[in-house]
């Protein structure tokens, strides 16, 4: 069964704490934050008050994504209090290995992610330095886009890199996932779907969750 991370980027922002709830009550696994800073990506978007606002509201996980320049400069305003897990993007990190252990050291898991246009080769390296990998089917910056050509097969290739590791790394697919895209995601290799839209402005979200989290591996 799929893991269902709720990606907050479609909540609606003037009621996010009763987003939460409905989101937890609906069958959701955990949030995800997406942390933009209008020059990595053209967009702006949460930050570490809105994990310190939420967390009163729900028990899930808080995994924030890290879609900024400067990564290494913002590390210590999270907590493991608050986010359990910090996903930073491949190409902002001059010494990802660096990174994903300071992460660690601060007390949270490190995940690393990799845009559409970034091939699995640019993780192979710290695959065995991570808690998760992110395959984004989008390019980052907006929630709402269609997936991206390419993303099952990168997910495919990772699933295999890290069977043949014995590596037991979660795969995590963030971006254009829908009722559509979910199936082949899952049959794949992804363990955890990330979903915004597909959620949030659902009719129903419960049904939503209950239709992803029906979807079988192989
Ligand atoms: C894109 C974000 C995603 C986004 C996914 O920058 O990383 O987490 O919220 O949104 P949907 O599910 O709408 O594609
Ligand atoms: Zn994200």
């Amino acid at each position: 069964m799929p893991h269902i991370s709720a990606s907050l980027l479609a909540a609606n922002y003037a009621c996010l704490g009763q987003e939460v709830r409905r989101a937890e009550r609906a069958g959701a696994d955990s949030f995800h934050f997406d942390m933009m800073d209008g020059h990595y990506v053209p967009n702006l978007a949460l930050a570490p008050d809105h994990l310190t606002a939420l967390r009163p509201h729900t028990r899930l996980p808080f995994h924030v994504h890290l879609e900024l320049s400067n990564p290494d400069e913002v590390l210590d305003k999270f907590q493991p209090m608050q986010a359990d897990l910090i996903i930073v993007c491949r190409d902002t990190l001059p010494a990802p290995s660096r990174t994903l252990a300071r992460i660690r050291a601060l007390g949270m898991r490190a995940g690393l992610s990799l845009n559409p246009d970034e091939p699995l080769d640019a993780a192979r390296d710290y695959l065995s330095e991570i808690d998760l990998l992110l395959i984004l089917g989008v390019f980052p910056g907006f929630g709402g886009q269609l997936m991206q050509p390419g993303t099952l097969e990168k997910i495919t290739q990772a699933r295999q890199a890290l069977r043949s590791l014995s590596l037991g790394v979660p795969i995590a697919v963030d971006g254009g996932v829908n009722p559509q895209t979910a199936p082949g995601l899952v049959k794949a290799g992804a363990d955890i779907l990330i979903i915004g839209t597909a959620l949030f402005r659902a009719s129903r979200i419960s049904r939503a969750v209950a239709q992803f989290k029906a979807l079988a591996s192989t």
